[in-house]
């Protein structure tokens, strides 16, 4: 009889124990792709995600890194009496599987949005309820991206509310990388880890320079949350939306790939500008964020409107990023031995020496001399100067 019961007691830990888990070893750096919300919002159809997922590869994107094809809200009117979700057909009229398989045809990846409240944010069927059905939805259509917002969840909890997501899209049995999208709400980055891949970690972005500043500051403590697999997300890109100037862009990006963050381009890609193909495409601020180590980049000096920005990098490299956040254009000396040695812990530095490394000025693509270490160098309002210190071999 106690045997019985203890082959009981294994079978239920092991059951809990197997599905109580995220999907492992993906996200080991932060995702990067595409989604429709910034710039087309509910004006989704399969024509349009088509032409994106063509357009991700025309345009370099893909040779880039972006993978993603991400529709976000909209796709979906209805729930059927089986309660499974049903999908706009005036807009997707061969369905999303048609769309994953040509999205796959490409070598691109497939997301899809839904919502862990009763309704999406946009009013459409939200997964509350359903999590498991919708979870072998998604597998069946070959999604591999969910992002799964918060709107209409009154007073439901959030870690156990995306928790059942998280168990439904395991036992489904696709890996589908989870992004939660809660907005910063519950402090996702402290349970977060466990049951998503990425988790929203403010508001909404808006295609304006403010807006991205102050997504900015509240990224400032939370670095150490961040790691393979697991990303604070500052939200999606806006650049290429025109709310900026390209100055703005270059630094917006700069700044998302100095955090590590998610890199969802918001933009048209059928429609994109070569200041903003060269922004998107810049592979040397793209390797910042891709780099394998990890690390969310900490804000290392703040003199008010000259903040500057480390981020480490794998195999004792260093990023350092000189951020003009203020309206005038502003001289500022650049000690890049202080850069290479900066470190986290304001009391210790790292113990490199400048002679090890050559360093770059990655918007300029060239080699910066620093035989004399100290340097004057301009920032115009708004601006970034990003370099890397790339070690000798
Ligand atoms: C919320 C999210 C956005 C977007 C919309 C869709 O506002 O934060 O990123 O997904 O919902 O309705």
């Amino acid at each position: 009889m106690m045997k019985k019961q203890f082959l009981l007691l294994l079978l239920v830990v092991t059951f809990v124990g197997a599905s109580a888990q995220k999907f492992e070893n993906l996200a080991k750096t932060p995702p990067m792709g595409w989604n429709s919300w910034n710039k087309f919002a509910c004006n989704v159809s399969e024509k349009l995600i088509m032409q994106m997922a063509d357009e991700m590869v025309s345009s370099g994107m893909q040779d880039a890194g972006y993978e993603y094809v991400v529709i976000d809200d909209c796709w979906q009117v209805d729930r059927d009496a089986n309660g499974e979700i049903v999908v706009d057909k005036d807009r997707f009229p061969n369905g999303i599987k048609y769309l994953a398989d040509y999205i796959h045809s490409k070598g691109l990846k497939f997301g899809i949005y839904s919502c862990a409240g009763t309704k999406t944010c946009a009013g459409r069927p939200g997964g509350r309820g359903h999590e498991y059905q919708d979870a072998r939805t998604y597998a069946r259509w070959g999604v591999d991206y969910l992002k799964y917002d918060w709107c209409n969840t009154t007073t439901q909890d959030s870690r156990a509310s995306y928790s059942t997501m998280r168990d439904g899209l395991f036992a489904a049995g696709r890996p589908i990388v989870f992004s939660l999208c809660e907005w910063g709400n519950s402090k996702p980055w402290e349970w977060a880890k466990e049951v998503g891949h990425l988790w929203r970690s403010t508001g909404d972005i808006v295609d304006r320079w403010d807006a991205m500043i102050d997504i900015l500051d509240k990224e400032r403590d939370l670095a150490k949350y961040a790691g393979p697999g697991y990303w604070n997300d500052p939200d999606m890109l806006e650049v290429g939306n025109g709310g900026m100037t390209t100055e703005e862009y270059k630094t917006h990006f700069s700044l998302w790939c100095m955090l590590a963050a998610p890199l969802m381009a918001g933009n048209d890609l059928g429609n994109m500008s070569s200041e903003t193909a060269e922004i998107l495409k810049n592979d040397e601020i793209i390797a910042l964020d891709q780099d394998t180590l990890g690390k969310q980049g900490f804000c290392y000096r703040d003199n008010g409107d000259y903040e500057i920005w480390i981020k480490k990098l794998a195999g004792k490299e260093k990023a350092a990023c000189l951020l003009n956040r203020g309206d005038e254009e502003k001289l500022v000396q650049v000690d890049f031995n202080v850069l290479l040695k900066a470190n986290d812990n304001y009391w210790s530095s790292d113990p490199y020496k400048l002679i090890d490394y050559k360093t770059r000025d990655l918007w300029k693509h060239k080699e910066v001399n620093t035989e004399k270490s100290t340097v004057w160098v301009k920032l115009a309002p708004h601006s970034v100067k990003v370099y890397r210190f790339i070690k000798k071999s």
